[in-house]
């Protein structure tokens, strides 16, 4: 089974939307890259459109880093699916870490978040990954399958086709510690046999998996290399144009 390769730019909460429209001018001089892969940029929310209007007429795409599940009300602070989709977004990362952690969002509220981004056929990046202190205590497999069944609790499999799901162990993201492309691999697998029990074998199949955690231009062709790596969400290394564009160009020919 072909799985066509997703690398995507989370850029967290960097630059400013000159500093994006900067980016998405220069990166989009390397749109020949989008024809090996799908590629994903994913600036702040404000910088949605204007990396969207400065990429438009290229196969890149670009998404938005969260979302709330309701469509509108008194939610201060919050962003909904349609609003992404008017500034132009087609992805949207769905339980990063960061927001896991950080913010304190639970399985329940991902659950909410991942079914809302699928109703609005947005694409989900959902994002699952194990703490050092749940790797160290063997428990990394159990963790993801938790934080999976919860998500996809009450979507079934048609619903479920379009998501991307990104393994980002917590311990790998930032640090310059990288997951080694055996650890990745083997989750990757834990995932997709999660996949096929819980949605049938054709769905486990599509289903694309990424790797995320200190990937950058030196260490992401071998991980692209192996069949269970279907792309990469990529953090630091993103935010220079350059560096992305170095990332996405390891992208092995089909
Ligand atoms: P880094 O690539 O900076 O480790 O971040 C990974 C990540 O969290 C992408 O979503």
């Amino acid at each position: 089974m072909h799985r066509r390769k997703i690398i995507a730019a989370n850029w967290k909460m960097n630059k400013s939307i000159s500093a994006a429209e900067t980016f998405a001018r220069e990166f989009s001089r390397r749109s020949d890259l989008a024809d090996a892969c799908d590629i994903v940029i994913i600036p702040p929310f404000f910088s949605v459109r204007p990396v969207a209007d400065t990429l438009a007429g290229t196969q890149i795409h670009v998404g938005a880093q969260d979302l709330h599940w309701e469509a509108s009300g008194a939610f201060t602070g919050e962003v909904s699916a349609a609003m992404l989709q008017d500034a132009g977004a087609t992805y949207v990362i769905v339980g990063h870490s960061e927001r896991r952690h950080l913010m304190g969002e639970s399985d329940a509220v991902v659950a909410k978040k991942l079914a809302a981004a699928l109703r609005a056929s947005l694409i989900p990046i959902l994002c699952v990954g194990e703490t050092l202190a749940e790797r160290e205590a063997g428990r990394q497999t159990g963790v993801v399958e938790r934080q999976l069944t919860t998500a996809f609790e009450a979507v079934d499999e048609r619903a479920a086709a379009p998501t991307v799901i990104a393994y980002e162990p917590v311990w790998a993201i930032g640090t310059g510690r990288t997951a080694s492309a055996e650890d990745a691999v083997a989750m990757h697998r834990a995932i997709r046999d999660w996949m096929q029990t819980r949605f049938g074998e054709t769905a486990a199949a599509v289903a694309r998996i990424q790797y995320g955690g200190s990937v950058n231009p030196d260490n992401a062709a071998e991980l692209l290399a192996r069949e269970d790596i279907d792309g990469l969400l990529v953090g630091g290394a993103s935010l220079d144009a350059g560096s992305f564009a170095a990332i996405a160009g390891a992208v092995p020919a089909a």
